[in-house]
């Protein structure tokens, strides 16, 4: 595989081709997913969930990221890698700025933001200072407390238009990627369909251009209830990490993953 960058997404969009995403916090999975032919890794800010044991990612620090992204990025190999800014660290162009510039410094390819369209001057800063940045909409988990749960987004007419305008919105500012998260199948299409740039989707049904899982989600090791829009893929993979990656890429890139089960109307 020859290294992922953002004309091989723009490429696979234009011609169909599903692209894949995991996330990862360590060398160790960086170099299995990557080995395995994911194109895109992310170091989330999941990790406040999955490695420090939080009930949410508010706590998750710029620092946490970088050491974080630093790990992955020494083993990603040609996966493209993008890094979450935590939470409160891009309320403004000049802290957005300074704190992506520590995560590109880190070994990040791209940084992802959580918000709509009041990203637009941050977008479009960064994009002048040559930092590519992916937009975050639907469930957006650093909300959660204004959000009032880990709920479904854009159900509603009024809320589904303001997704629509705020991705145009960001495209024309110059974001790189959208990601689409916990939103009705039928908007992520229209969403996908309305925009040049990629679009990745999780628990936003098979029409966007690529999805991304949470890794330890989908090797089933996060205890409790698992979210509607995973599949544990370690089920037919033998107890092989390895094999449960590969057949994550296979089914997303012939069309198997996600299934009607594992999307909202
Ligand atoms: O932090 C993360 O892992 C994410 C995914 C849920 C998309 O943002």
């Amino acid at each position: 595989m020859a290294k992922v960058t953002l004309s091989t997404l723009l490429e696979m969009k234009r011609s169909g081709e599903k692209f894949t995403c995991l996330t990862a916090y360590d060398s160790t999975h960086a170099h299995i997913v990557s080995s395995q032919g994911v194109d895109v890794i992310l170091v989330g800010d999941s990790l406040g969930n999955v490695c420090q044991g939080q009930t949410s990612t508010v706590p998750v620090t710029v620092d946490d990221m970088c050491y974080h992204t630093r790990n992955v990025s020494m083993k990603a190999g040609d996966a493209m890698v993008m890094s979450d800014l935590p939470f409160a660290s891009y309320t403004n162009e000049q802290q957005a700025l300074t704190n992506s510039t520590r995560l590109m410094q880190a070994g990040a390819e791209m940084v992802k933001l959580e918000g709509e369209a009041w990203l637009v001057p941050i977008v479009s800063r960064l994009r002048e200072q040559g930092i590519p940045s992916c937009v975050h909409l639907g469930l957006t988990p650093q909300s959660v407390h204004v959000l009032g749960g880990y709920k479904v987004q854009g159900r509603d007419q009024a809320r589904a238009n303001a997704m629509i305008e705020a991705s145009i919105a960001l495209e024309k500012a110059g974001a790189a990627m959208l990601l689409l998260e916990c939103v009705p199948s039928a908007l992520a299409r229209e969403i996908t369909r309305a925009v040049q740039i990629p679009v990745i989707g999780i628990g936003a049904g098979a029409d966007t251009d690529g999805q991304v899982l949470v890794i330890y989600d989908m090797l089933d090791m996060t205890p409790g209830r698992k979210p509607k829009f995973v599949k544990n893929f370690m089920a037919a993979s033998e107890g092989s990490v390895q094999q449960a990656v590969a057949a994550y890429v296979k089914e997303v890139k012939d069309g198997t993953f996600p299934g009607p089960e594992h999307g909202f109307e």
